[in-house]
């Protein structure tokens, strides 16, 4: 199998909703929630997509040339690349019947696990789902990162405690999910939390505590006050609001205001190598990448996503290789064309 042969299974495999683009980039699925798309005109998503495919890079090839080291060191471990798997959840709604959110999330941490990079998985209604989902990541060592929705403050400090047990690496929040309504019409609503109740729900772990959907300064600084080690600069794919700006438009006054006191993750639309790259020109400290590893499973289980991860390894390495950096701490604003601006 190669990672073509996962695209064209993938379109037999997966439900009506996500047409396996070519270039996935929210337009087929505009609208569709459920389902892979971004909410409303789909803005949140295509926005993020295209910003991200008109940052140009700087070539440069004039250099003594040594090994090149695309390895990320985080929480004690080196990894393959400075990349995550976003959380998905909820995939048999979204995504079709062959997976259910249990099967899905041992088909991708085994596939991580052999592609050498660590999954962020998902929460959901279902409490069998999430539970075994919290024993598939025991079962490979506690790899991966629990991510748990803002139900109420009480339900979140619970799954806390469930995920502690199985996690040996971080916890995370998606605390933009409290615009998920849908949920709240499946009869578990979610909502928005304070500082002082993220705070508690980070001091009540040993484990790191990153929270995701961050997008304004003042979001970060917040984050910076509740004392959380890490966030991500995500508009969830655009799923939870119509037009916001492409997180890649936030992320450099993000960066300035506490990239010395946190981890700043961004995600949103990242496909390939080359994009990667360009998000750690802007500031990122490493991505989560999430439709196309969804594609990956259900057209190829965890074969497929670490072919998918190979495919990425590929495309960054040389990303590095033409621009003259040798490791990612090279990876500076420099090697993008006009800084980035577009
Ligand atoms: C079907 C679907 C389900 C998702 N479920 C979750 C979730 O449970 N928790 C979460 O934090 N983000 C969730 N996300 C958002 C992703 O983690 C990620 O932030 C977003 O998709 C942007 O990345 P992408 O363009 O690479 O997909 C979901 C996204 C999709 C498309």
């Amino acid at each position: 199998m190669n990672y073509n042969d996962v695209r064209e299974n993938a379109k037999k495999n997966i439900g009506d909703l996500c047409k396996v683009c070519k270039n996935c980039n929210g337009i087929a699925c505009r609208g569709l929630l459920p389902g892979p798309g971004g909410i409303g005109t789909g803005s949140g998503f295509t926005r993020s997509y295209e910003y991200l495919s008109k940052i140009k890079v700087n070539m440069d090839t004039f250099y003594e040339y040594s090994e090149i080291d695309t390895s990320y060191e985080i929480f004690g471990h080196t990894f393959r690349l400075p990349v995550f798997t976003g959380p998905v959840g909820g995939v048999k709604l979204h995504y079709g019947d062959k997976y259910n959110d249990l099967t899905y999330s041992k088909e991708l941490i085994d596939g991580c696990k052999e592609g050498g990079i660590l999954p962020f998985t998902g929460d959901t209604i279902d409490e069998d789902s999430f539970i075994g989902t919290l024993e598939a990541v025991k079962e490979v060592g506690g790899f991966g990162i629990p991510t748990i929705k803002p139900w109420s403050f009480d339900e979140a400090m619970r799954k806390v405690k469930l995920a502690e047990k199985a996690s040996n690496f971080a916890i995370a929040m998606d605390i933009d999910a409290a615009g998920l309504f849908f949920l709240t019409g499946l009869g578990k609503p979610v909502q928005p939390m304070s500082v002082d109740q993220i705070r508690k729900i980070a001091n009540s772990t040993k484990l790191p505590f990153i929270l995701k959907g961050i997008m304004t300064v003042k979001g970060a600084l917040k984050a910076k006050e509740a004392g959380v080690d890490g966030i991500i600069v995500s508009n969830h794919g655009g799923r939870v609001l119509d037009h916001t700006p492409a997180p890649y438009e936030v992320l450099g006054d993000i960066v300035d205001a506490v990239g010395d006191d946190m981890y700043v993750f961004v995600d949103g639309g990242i496909r390939t190598g080359l994009d990667i790259f360009k998000a750690i020109a802007l500031g990122a400290d490493a991505v989560l990448i999430g439709r196309p590893f969804a594609i990956s499973v259900y057209g190829g289980a965890k074969e497929g996503v670490s072919l998918y991860i190979d495919k990425l390894a590929d495309e960054f390495k040389s990303a590095l290789v033409m621009t003259g950096a040798k490791n990612i701490k090279e990876i500076t604003k420099d090697k993008l064309y006009n800084n980035g601006e577009i």
